[in-house]
């Protein structure tokens, strides 16, 4: 990461215009004013830059992208770029990592970039000996892999594994060989899958039967990256709160219908991140949901908590994380350029990291939500400040107009209108 930022507590944020907002970040990050240009929409992704990125284009549907704050991630602060469509959840993010900063932020943890792919072999007589002359030609398949793609071993990655497994289907067993390959700052799938396609004849051979699929696994769980917090009792709200965030953990854990709701809010934080970045946030939902499901087949959620000795919450989330900072869309996409600068990470782990410590935050700041007030509130507070701005309030007036939304029970953008006359008659 670079050590432009000096901090992520940027204090009042949400009550800057959008240009300010912009000059406060660019300042914190030491990213060059103009480069934030790009998230004007009309500066933002061209129609003819988004028609060399997929088929048939037509035109780009634009989303909005925050700014969460108050993030200390492995003891370095970092503004994090968030694309959502959904009211709280930037601010929702930025409350979590402003508990978590109090006993010194987010610290992380992550295995090596290894993606894998699968060759699936057909009609083989015997299984258990097509495993064994695999496994004793692991060396020439990973060479034959590894001739693929000189670019990533001048980098330092490449193919480092042979696994096969057989795989009883009701149809047949399959013979299914795993090549599990470092992709260093790639998200990987274009070189595992050039590599599977590359070694499925040969893998055939030796197997003794026919090669069919030959793509990536999104189960990535060999690329793994971890992050825990520990949330003070005291700004969670004192040791009741803490034992009722212990509670609300243990539902999801034990409950596949609560847990799905939990696992999702914490993809609301990390599809969020994912995307600003230009990753393929599909696949990082799949190797989610897959992890999800423990040893024992039963879906779970995807963070564990306990309280520690000192009567604090800490918080542990642990996901596969395939995401790059070269190819696709990171690249080509501007707003995705833009904001990994305002990250400032320089290697694709950094920005798991990152991914990783917004999922937990998110997390926590659902649950905290939940099981104290609900989250309608906060919503609904979100919602009328929307409305209010949007009615034309600006400064003062917009805590007066949303206050009144509020007790008025109107959060319409009609009632926004009239309150701001009203206001601005009196005055
Ligand atoms: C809403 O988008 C996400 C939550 O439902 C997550 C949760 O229930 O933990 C609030």
């Amino acid at each position: 990461m670079t050590t432009t930022s000096t901090t992520s507590r940027l204090a009042g944020l949400r009550d800057r215009t959008v240009a300010e907002r912009r000059r406060l970040i660019a300042e914190n990050t030491g990213v060059e004013l103009a480069r934030l240009d790009v998230l004007e929409p009309v500066s933002g992704l061209q129609v003819e830059q988004a028609n060399h990125l997929i088929e048939n284009v037509i035109g780009v549907m634009s989303l909005p992208v925050g700014v969460a704050t108050n993030f200390t991630i492995n003891g370095r602060d970092v503004l994090v770029p968030m694309a959502t469509e959904e009211a709280s959840v930037v601010a929702a993010a930025s409350n979590a990592a402003r508990i978590a900063r109090v006993r010194g932020g987010f610290t992380t943890s992550s295995t090596a970039p290894l993606m894998q792919a699968q060759v699936q072999v057909l009609d083989v007589v015997d299984p258990e000996a097509a495993r064994a002359r695999l496994l004793e030609a692991a060396d020439e398949i990973l060479r034959l892999a590894n001739d693929q793609d000189p670019l990533l071993i001048r980098l330092g990655g490449g193919a480092r594994e042979l696994l096969v497994r057989l795989v009883r289907s009701q149809v047949q067993t399959y013979v299914v060989a795993h090549l599990v390959v470092d992709v260093r700052d790639a998200m990987g799938a274009n070189a595992v899958n050039t590599m599977a396609e590359a070694v499925a004849s040969r893998v055939g051979e030796i197997a003794g039967g026919r090669p069919l699929l030959r793509i990536l696994t999104n189960k990535a769980d060999l690329r793994v990256t971890r992050a825990r917090a520990v949330f003070d009792a005291e700004s969670l709200g004192g040791p009741e709160i803490v034992d009722n965030l212990v509670h609300a953990a243990a539902l999801a854990e034990a409950d596949p219908y609560r847990a799905a709701t939990h696992n999702k809010g914490i993809m609301n934080g990390i599809t969020a991140v994912v995307l600003a970045t230009g990753n393929d946030t599909r696949a990082v939902e799949a190797g989610a949901h897959s992890h999800a499901v423990g040893p024992d087949g039963r879906y779970t959620s995807l963070s564990h908590y306990e309280k520690d000795a000192d009567g604090d919450l800490v918080g542990v989330l642990e996901l596969p994380m395939p995401v790059g900072l070269v190819g696709g869309a990171t690249k080509a996409h501007p707003v995705a350029r833009a904001a990994l600068a305002i990250l400032g990470v320089t290697t694709a782990q950094q920005l798991a990291d990152v991914i990783v410590a917004t999922g937990l935050a998110q997390n926590l700041a659902a649950m905290r939500a939940l099981a104290t007030e609900g989250i309608q509130r906060g919503h609904m507070s979100l919602h009328a400040r929307n409305i209010a701005v949007t009615a034309g309030a600006s400064g003062d007036e917009v805590d007066k107009v949303v206050a009144r939304l509020i007790s008025d029970r109107a959060i319409r953008s009609e009632h926004a209108e009239m309150v701001l006359a009203e206001l601005r008659a009196a005055q």
